[in-house]
């Protein structure tokens, strides 16, 4: 299933990145047609270790059913002699990761409203994941992309997961995936994946939209009365920072180290106050 991609007349642009198995991830275009829409192929060498051929399949599986304007598209794949090749959307501005940096660096500080349609992107592609029963499980700044209209995409769905609730004990949804600095507590302690897992990661990404770093930089813990470690919430500097107070609330519902009082998407998108924050102009 390619949709429409002329294979024949790709011609190779830029690199924009070696992916974790070792391939490449790479800009073509169409060299008969100079103004045809580029085209990015990851590729996935043979000799990959197992589990990186489980992820494409993981990969295509998934994207082949998704289908949302905030999700990177996806065309199709085709083979090599040596390798498998993913055809995607290009995300013209990269990923988040290096966009936090490069803000970071220059102390450039997002207003609110930056913030908020952001995180909107973000919320609107995962709650649609969500409802198609797609935990993505890999949720951090290098998987978040930035199109010519600096909006997001979400992208990286090798480890995604297509919660089912037919067999409870799934060694699946068990099993430890994932980067640490963005991985759940539940998850991180091992216990099953729930799509409350993927809010954790958005709630990390959205205090580092907000202070241009990492909340757990210094320690999350601290001794309580009762002389046993808790999670301090991460704080964000709203006055600092121009932000109504409901930002640190909206990073409090999703740092809820108990799954259960973590908030849904749901729950946060028909949230009154929150909505406001994603309306308001400033
Ligand atoms: N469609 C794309 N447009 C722009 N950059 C991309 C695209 N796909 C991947 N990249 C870049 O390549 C990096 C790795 O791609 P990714 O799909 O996350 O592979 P991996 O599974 O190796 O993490 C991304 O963080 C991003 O910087
Ligand atoms: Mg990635």
């Amino acid at each position: 299933m390619l949709q429409n991609i002329d294979l024949a007349n790709l011609e190779f642009e830029a690199q924009l990145g070696t992916n974790c198995y070792g391939g490449h991830v790479c800009l073509f275009r169409n060299k008969k047609d100079k103004r045809s829409r580029r085209i990015v192929v990851k590729s996935i060498p043979y000799n990959s270790p197992d589990y990186a051929y489980q992820a494409v399949l993981k990969e295509h599986t998934i994207l082949s059913q998704i289908n949302h304007p905030r999700i990177l598209r996806y065309f199709g794949f085709f083979q090599t002699e040596d390798s498998w090749n993913m055809l995607t959307e290009f995300a013209e501005r990269g990923n988040l990761a290096k966009f936090l940096q490069r803000r970071s660096q220059r102390n450039e500080f997002l207003c609110q409203r930056s913030v908020m349609a952001k995180f909107a992107d973000m919320a609107e592609a995962l709650l649609y994941l969500h409802q198609r029963k797609v935990i993505h499980r890999d949720l951090k700044p290098e998987n978040v992309l930035i199109d010519a209209d600096n909006r997001l995409k979400l992208a990286d769905f090798g480890i995604a997961k297509i919660f089912t609730n037919v067999v409870p004990e799934d060694q699946l949804n068990m099993t430890i995936v994932g980067t640490p600095l963005y991985m759940a507590p539940e998850v991180a302690s091992g216990k099953p994946y729930d799509y409350k897992s993927d809010i954790w990661p958005l709630g990390i990404i959205f205090y580092e939209l907000c202070m241009l770093e990492h909340p757990f930089v210094d320690n999350c813990l601290a001794i309580g009365k009762d002389g046993k470690e808790r999670f301090v919430t991460p704080k964000i500097d709203c006055s600092g920072r121009g932000y109504l107070n409901d930002i640190q609330t909206l990073c409090e519902m999703m740092f809820q180290v108990d799954p259960k009082k973590r908030w849904t998407l749901e729950k946060i998108l028909k949230h009154e106050p929150f909505i406001r924050l994603m309306k308001r102009e400033m």
